[in-house]
């Protein structure tokens, strides 16, 4: 039995009605999404991420501007360049891949971005919007998540879902979107972390449960409901006896937990085509937004 929530497939689906948005607006002769991405250093997983979120913004019909900067650029320069983006007029949507390097305050950077092109979700006015049950941007990797639950329509509608791990960018915001009064939303949600007693047992009682620890394969068959949907959210490059010399792991023993799971997202293939998915609807949010206030740039 195939029980594959295959994110890569659903991404396919959202990005082909994503590019057919684009041609629309592109038709009524105005200009396409335009996403920028600042990279900071040379951190070998946060390259390939940027890279891959270039290569999807070209897919869709998105324009893109990558911004690469060295490992001792400093605060104030990133500061300048996330400024002058804020400014133009002609950028709807601002991300810096995270993590920065160990000189640069993440949260201070975070709190540079424009709310209004913060596609990322990770502004505290942003954070707090989603808090209050009015988000305008939702986190990338948990609306990804949503929509991977739209895609296979799978409500979580009075259901007990467990979320390993208390991150701002997963554990979190998606902890409380998937509490809140929508339709791929209202479960009844524990969030686990570090110091949770009895994991084990938190996590045998859920009927969904969300990995989001980063510690490979840490979720085994006995930790899982009989039935339970699984999303792993995990991907830690670990050694690995091919060319690249690494490979990606998720948080779940997925060989084991498929067996015992309805559904289950693989690592890689689940949620990080996700995230861009994500990513790149929150992009298209905000300009069909901007165009509605009149914004022609
Ligand atoms: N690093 C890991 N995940 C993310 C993400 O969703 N956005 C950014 N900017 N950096 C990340």
């Amino acid at each position: 039995m195939d029980n594959r929530l295959r994110g890569k497939i659903a991404s396919e689906a959202i990005r082909q009605r994503i590019k057919k948005d684009v041609e629309l607006i592109v038709g009524h002769g105005d200009r396409p999404p335009h996403l920028s991405a600042i990279l900071v250093g040379n951190d070998g997983a946060s390259k390939s991420y940027v890279n891959a979120k270039e290569k999807a913004c070209e897919e869709v019909g998105f324009l893109s501007t990558i911004i690469r900067l060295p490992e001792n650029t400093s605060q104030n320069e990133l500061i300048e360049h996330i400024t002058k983006i804020n400014e133009n007029d002609k950028i709807d949507g601002l991300i810096v891949q995270l993590p920065l390097p160990s000189h640069i305050d993440e949260n201070m950077i975070n709190s540079k971005i424009s709310p209004n092109k913060d596609v990322d979700g990770f502004h505290d006015v942003n954070m707090g919007r989603l808090a209050k049950g009015n988000a305008f941007i939702n986190p990338a990797t948990p609306y990804g998540i949503l929509l991977l639950l739209e895609h296979y329509n799978l409500s979580v509608e009075g259901k007990h879902v467990v979320v390993l791990g208390r991150s701002n960018i997963v554990g979190r915001p998606l902890s409380i979107l998937l509490s809140e009064n929508h339709a791929f939303g209202n479960a009844t949600v524990t969030l686990c972390h570090s110091r949770t007693k009895n994991l084990k047992e938190w996590c045998q009682k859920a009927d969904v449960l969300v990995a989001a620890i980063g510690k490979p394969y840490f979720v085994t068959a006995d930790m899982v409901k009989e039935g339970a949907v699984v999303i792993d959210v995990g991907t830690t490059r670990i050694e690995a006896d091919n060319e690249r010399g690494w490979k990606l792991a998720g948080d779940v023993n997925y060989t084991e937990v498929k067996e015992k799971a309805s559904a289950i997202t693989p690592v890689p293939g689940g949620v990080g085509p996700m995230t861009i998915t994500g990513l790149l609807s929150n992009t298209l949010l905000v300009r069909k937004s901007r165009l509605e206030q009149g914004n022609s740039a």
